[in-house]
């Protein structure tokens, strides 16, 4: 078989495996990447060729391309996503789960011959910086060159991951198919997928991955949930850390002061924007410092201090929304050396999308590909469409980021989309009950997934990323709580209430630092806060708000406790109890200290006038 490509390895399971899967997938060529910028301009030039990339205007958009992709195949299936534990209840009820034995019948039926007539790119990968205690290593098989060229951007990939396997070095295999074999002379699409027969499978006794008919985000580009959350929240479990869906950022006072927190969001509901917040008026002397904006992985270190690396190297962004206004760092990394999925293209050869301008051009070519102007009924980009763009490049990057050994952290923050009910912030009382408040958080549909309900329970916003029975993972939380000397001060946040007319109460992006302010005060054993039936909260006296007009009577109605709207929200008992025999007894009795404390609050509760 041809083979292509500079990797070179010794490491005999990385060789055996790759030698058997291309015995199953029959491909035309083997192509063990290195990871060099030479590989990845070959790689973009052959889909500019093949129609699967556009290259933009190099003048606008330096080394950036255009990807458009099939209309079928555009966010994360959660309905196609598969938990293969040996007992299901492992998987647990949130979770698709189908047994082992069952699942690699089929995904054998599926991937054999599955990459005839393409090549199959061998992608060695480090989630985390090559060598640290905290990192680990994967090989994702693919036949898809967008993947290749994405997690060139979102990992560390190459021959220095290669190296550092060495002959015996462990990997998870993580092997990929966009599920389209070519027969010979057959004409290639622009991106080819599988729609009907996609699956994201997980076996997480053996610690492999498996992703069948889906080129797209979280569904190919499998260092990234598949890896870094489904398989290492079971290898996190088993361990003593964490795997969570959470950004990192570090926020420096003007007096040196530097603190580090974790803030974990559903898909869509701006960790992005929180990772790379720019201070507002009021904030002159503040640095805000970016460490990663998705994913973190927290282990305690030898003297029991939480420490988080990014897993990650890049950014796989919500394109719609962002601006200079909204988020002006995320612009500039995306000054070049890009790949824009399912975004619009202007007349001269760069990209729009949704909200990146006040005024919409007057001509666009749409993501379908279609003539596109102001009157046309149909966003221009996709809502879930996506820019992948180095870390480095983003001006608040925190040089922390390559550290090995992490940055401490000293707060977790969780928050979801939520119109109605829950405050601009509370703290919570103690660890088990920030376990709790994380747990029972909830947030509106986004465009990020497939077929997601309307409102719906999203504990710690792992739901569709947990590789395990999530009851046991409330577990695993209240356990490394209390295995560490000074946990992390848990909060709950929410951006998004709205007034009677609809309008956003919070108005949210860099102004959230005011938010994040009260919390660094709160972790320094410096911040005021009177306690509320959810928690303690802010008083309108205990937040700054130099530089902003932003009312007391505007601030109560963003912290009112709707005393019915909490038991109604609050004290729903429908994903909770899906866990029942393996809920933590500690859920139960802080659902009845919620219980009793709503029962003494006044309808509506507001934090006092000074
Ligand atoms: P994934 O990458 O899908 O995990 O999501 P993410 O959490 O990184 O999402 P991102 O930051 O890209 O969220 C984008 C959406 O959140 C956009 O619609 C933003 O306009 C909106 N958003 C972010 N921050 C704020 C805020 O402070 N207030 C309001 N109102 N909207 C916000
Ligand atoms: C998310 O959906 O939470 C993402 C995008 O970060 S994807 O990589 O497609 O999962
Ligand atoms: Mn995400």
């Amino acid at each position: 078989m041809k083979r292509t490509g500079n990797g070179t390895t010794q490491n005999r399971a990385l060789l055996a495996w790759v030698e058997k899967m291309a015995a199953l997938c029959s491909p035309e060529a083997i192509h063990w990447c290195d990871g060099s910028e030479a590989e990845a301009a070959a790689l973009s030039d052959q889909m500019v060729k093949a129609g699967t990339f556009l290259r933009l205007n190099p003048e606008k958009r330096p080394n950036s391309f255009l990807c458009r992709s099939d209309p079928r195949d555009v966010a994360r299936v959660e309905g196609r996503t598969f938990i293969c534990s040996n007992n299901p209840d492992d998987a647990g009820p949130n979770n698709n789960w189908s047994p082992p034995k069952e699942m690699k019948a089929k995904l054998n039926e599926l991937f054999s011959g599955c990459m005839r007539g393409r090549t199959m790119y061998v992608v060695p990968f480090s989630m985390g910086p090559i060598g640290s205690k905290i990192a680990h290593v994967g090989v994702e098989i693919s036949d898809s060159p967008y993947v290749v060229v994405n997690m060139r951007i979102m990992t560390r990939m190459g021959q220095a991951v290669l190296d550092a396997l060495g002959e015996a070095g462990e990997f998870i295999p993580c092997m990929h198919s966009v599920g389209a074999p070519l027969a010979p002379g057959e004409a290639d699409v622009a991106w080819p997928c599988d729609p009907e027969n996609r699956y994201i499978t997980h076996f997480p006794e053996t610690r492999e991955i498996w992703s069948y008919g889906s080129g797209y985000g979280g569904n190919a580009l499998l260092g990234k949930k598949c890896f870094a959350l489904r398989i290492a929240s079971v290898m996190a479990r088993d361990e003593g850390w964490l795997a969570e869906h959470m950004l990192i950022a570090g926020i420096e006072r003007p007096d040196g002061e530097k603190t580090y927190v974790g803030a974990a969001f559903p898909s869509a509901c701006g960790k992005t924007n929180l990772a790379m917040l720019v201070p507002p008026e009021g904030y002159e002397g503040w640095r805000f410092w970016t460490v990663g904006d998705d994913i973190a992985w927290i282990k305690p270190d030898e003297s029991g201090v939480l420490r988080a690396i990014n897993p990650e190297a890049g950014f796989f962004g919500v394109a719609p929304g962002t601006n200079e206004e909204t988020n002006p760092n995320a612009m500039a990394s995306l000054r070049g050396n890009c790949i824009f999925t399912n975004v619009a293209l202007t007349d001269d050869g760069d990209v729009w999308w949704e909200g990146m301008t006040p005024e919409k051009p007057a001509h666009l070519i749409d993501w379908l590909g279609q003539d596109w102007t102001p009157a046309s009924s149909t966003p221009a980009a996709h809502p879930n469409a996506r820019f992948t763009a180095p870390i480095t490049q983003c001006p608040s990057y925190d040089p922390a980021w390559e550290d090995p050994a992490g940055v401490p952290i000293s707060a977790f923050i969780f928050g979801g989309r939520m119109r109605h009910t829950t405050p601009l912030v509370f703290q919570a009382f103690n660890w088990s009950h920030g376990v709790y408040l994380a747990a029972t958080m909830g947030s509106e549909k986004t465009a990020a997934a497939e077929g997601q309900a309307a409102m719906r329970r999203d504990p710690m916003a792992m739901l569709p990323f947990c590789g395990y029975n999530m009851g046991d993972y409330f577990t695993h939380w209240l356990n490394v709580g209390r295995r560490v000397p000074n946990p992390p001060r848990i909060f709950r946040v929410n951006w998004f209430r709205r007034d009677e007319e609809g309008r956003f109460l919070w108005p949210g992006f860099g102004q959230n630092l005011r938010v994040l302010e009260w919390i660094l005060n709160r972790v320094h054993g410096r911040g005021s806060a009177i306690e509320s039936p959810l928690g303690w909260m802010p008083r309108y006296a205990d937040m700054r708000w130099d530089g902003l007009d932003f009312s007391e009577g505007r601030f109560e109605e963003l912290m009112t406790v709707d005393k019915d709207e909490v038991r109604s929200l609050e004290l729903r008992d429908d994903l909770l109890d899906q866990f029942f025999d393996r809920l933590p007894k500690e859920f139960v009795y802080e659902r009845q200290l919620l219980r009793s404390r709503l029962w003494r609050s006044p309808d509506h509760w507001r934090p006092a006038r000074k």
